[in-house]
């Protein structure tokens, strides 16, 4: 696998590649990797000639009281994971060479940039949008390929990738979940065996959700109503939202008669965790 922490090197690496006549998949990520990127990883090899991976922990998608300075960052054993899994280039940056001092360009998807985790945290989707553009800008990859669990972003970048033209597929691939139902996340590691259990009213709710809705309930006030009441059992989650939105325009909506996004995001202790299904209606 080819270390590349430049943008000139990794340009050049990419252009080398799609020279040879390969078609270059593209996982973008912030490392701390877990079974979801691996799951990304496995997608991309299995439709690309070639992948390329990225770590780099992205200042302007962080709030001021957010994360950032915590974020998990086990370069050593990520680089090991994406040697097995057989990755043919790897860009990690600093955040110098990816922000210049002086930067002050960014990409806004408008409107649905606002919406779900959006509204709680504002600006987190410019910064984004705006570094998944970069890397595209970079790499230009034939395919990228997202996770399920960031629905908001996915839908956010395949809207990105339309308006602007951008000469990439986007794919998304399936939620993976540990064995208990818990969404996998980088973050999950912030949690202690108390609030790992308490974390799984996200799935609980969802699940609830699920089953009303295969039962015939299709009024969304009434399937967020019986999500919300599986979390009132676990007060030491604070909800941040129970939405249940159209997944290309991330608008609520009232009925499900179509696939429906249902979203939610909670507070276990300091840690934001985010978790959705999607209802085939
Ligand atoms: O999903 C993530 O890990 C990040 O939002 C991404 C797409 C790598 C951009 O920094």
């Amino acid at each position: 696998m080819k270390l590349c922490s430049t943008v000139a090197a990794m340009r050049a690496a990419c252009r080398a590649v799609r020279g040879q006549g390969k078609r270059l998949g593209f996982v973008p990520t912030m490392g701390a990797l877990h079974e979801g990127h691996l799951s990304l990883v496995r997608a991309a090899k299995a439709r690309c000639d070639a992948v390329a991976v990225s770590i780099f922990v992205n200042p302007t998608q962080f709030g001021p009281k957010e994360d950032l300075a915590k974020y998990p960052r086990p370069f050593e054993r990520d680089h090991e994971l994406l040697e097995q899994e057989g990755v043919e280039l790897l860009f990690a940056p600093p955040v110098e060479e990816m922000y210049p001092a002086g930067a002050v360009t960014y990409v806004t998807v408008e409107g649905l940039s606002e919406k779900l985790c959006g509204r709680s945290r504002p600006g987190h989707f410019r910064g984004v949008t705006t570094v998944v553009a970069k890397l595209f800008h970079i790499i230009e990859p034939d395919a990228a390929f997202f996770g399920q669990k960031d629905a908001a972003q996915a839908t956010i970048i395949r809207r990105m990738v339309r308006d602007l033209n951008l000469p990439v597929e986007i794919v998304v691939c399936p939620i993976v979940r540990e064995p208990d139902g818990l969404a996998m996340s980088s973050r999950n590691a912030y949690l202690d065996a108390q609030q790992r259990k308490s974390a799984l009213v996200l799935s609980r709710s969802l699940k609830e959700v699920q089953n009303l809705f295969d039962r015939g309930e299709r009024k969304a006030s009434r399937l967020i109503e019986a999500g919300k009441q599986v979390f009132a059992q676990e007060p030491s989650v604070r909800l941040d939202y129970f939405e249940i939105v159209d997944p290309d325009t991330l608008e609520a909506i009232s009925e499900v008669h179509g696939p429906a996004l249902v979203a939610v995001a909670g507070f276990v202790g300091n840690t934001r965790l985010i978790d959705n299904i999607v209802l085939q209606g």
